[in-house]
């Protein structure tokens, strides 16, 4: 990691390789586009071009992790990512069996979610969702401090027997910590206990204001167990979807995030993967935290057996070398050697990190942003 290519410094300005090549010429160094450069005439390329450096942690430099931006005019439309966030039992998991028309509840252990659930439904107009279904918020919160912000809008749901809980007020605050828009679904509306307008003022003294209070925060009563006021929460998704224009590039190499995962007896180590951006498909070569490995299978949510997913679309992926963390990066890479030393690059930085304190080194913490 002594310096790094014209080509990739290039790609991370988002300026033509050629025109990098001559202002080093003009610099008295003649070299081509996959010629190493040093940091120093790195970083006096990015100043030349009007860029700044921004320094990024260590385990980031090795690859592409987002600095780099998409062009405007290859950004499609894709899914919003939806995370339902509750107090325990007020029927997280319940909603979204109701919304998939499955029975995920029934096969849980105890009825408590154990592992975060990543479906994607498919609303009366065709427009997809992604839906995250989340044990506790320790998933979520663990994600945002490392960086990976995931979530698009968050279903907050309320139990109207119960009002707001501990894990509500917890949810809320992780909410707006993550600056994510939320909708509040009050469920259970189909119990004699129910009390839904309880629960709206009690969301006031926690500053969320929904649209019954005269506030801008859509709320939505529903039953999961009556299926009542389904179709209401999915429109108010995808009109807060419709908002926040959520696009991506799906043709370029793909990027995604760990969801959860797991040794898997009899398939080693399988990870879900929410795709970000690029479309990710079975033998694509990839770095993951500090695992590497080569897509030898992908599974969608309904069990099958796919070849590609695009953005916004969770996949569990067979083939890693181990098993990577919650919020890890993917990134696919060129080839397999490329792979072995950046995940080996990443574990000696990590074991490094955890046994000194030291501060990380200049040279390896730059690339270049617009
Ligand atoms: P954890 O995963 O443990 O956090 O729980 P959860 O929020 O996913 O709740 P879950 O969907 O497992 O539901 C908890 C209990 O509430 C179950 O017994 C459900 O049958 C029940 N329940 C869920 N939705 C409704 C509803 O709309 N009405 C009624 N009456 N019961 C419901
Ligand atoms: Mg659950």
């Amino acid at each position: 990691p002594e310096g790094i290519t014209v080509q990739e410094l290039a790609n991370r300005m988002a300026e033509k390789g050629a025109d990098l090549v001559k202002a080093l010429f003009k610099m008295g160094m003649p070299v081509t586009v996959n010629q190493t450069i040093d940091q120093d005439t790195a970083e006096l390329l990015v100043e030349e071009f009007g860029h700044r450096i921004q320094r990024v942690s260590d385990a980031d430099v090795e690859i592409d992790t987002g600095a780099d931006v998409d062009a405007d005019e290859t950004l499609k439309p894709r899914a919003p990512v939806v995370t339902i966030m509750g107090h325990v039992d007020h029927g997280k998991t319940s909603l979204l069996d109701a919304l998939r028309g499955t029975d995920v509840v029934a096969g849980e252990a105890g009825g408590i979610t154990q592992h975060i659930g990543a479906y994607q439904i498919k609303a009366k107009g065709g427009e997809i969702i992604t839906f995250l279904d989340t044990p506790g918020h320790e998933a979520f919160t663990e994600m945002r401090a490392r960086g990976a912000n995931v979530t698009d809008i968050v279903v907050l749901v309320v139990a109207a027997n119960d009002g707001l809980m501990p894990q509500t007020i917890e949810a809320i605050n992780h909410t707006k910590a993550a600056g994510v828009p939320m909708i509040v679904a009050i469920n259970k509306i189909d119990l004699d206990t129910a009390n839904p307008q309880r629960v709206r003022e009690r969301l006031l003294e926690h500053e969320v204001m929904v649209e019954e209070m005269g506030g801008e925060v859509q709320d939505v009563e529903v039953s999961a167990l009556k299926k009542i006021g389904l179709d209401t929460l999915i429109e108010k998704i995808l009109l807060q979807a419709e908002l926040l224009e959520l696009k991506a590039n799906p043709d370029r190499t793909a990027e995604g995030r760990v969801i959860e995962a797991q040794l898997d007896k009899g398939r080693g180590a399988v990870a879900t993967i929410l795709v970000g951006r690029g479309t990710l498909k079975v033998g694509d070569i990839f770095v993951v935290g500090e695992q590497s490995g080569k897509v030898r299978a992908m599974v969608n949510d309904k069990g099958q057996n796919i070849k590609e997913a695009g953005p916004s679309m969770p996949v569990e992926v067979l083939g890693l070398s181990g098993v990577p963390m919650a919020g890890d990066q993917l990134s696919v890479v060129e080839n397999e050697a490329r792979a072995r030393e950046v995940a080996a690059y990443r574990a000696e930085q990590a074991t490094k990190k955890r046994t000194t304190s030291a501060p990380t080194s200049f040279e390896h913490m730059f690339s270049a942003l617009n």
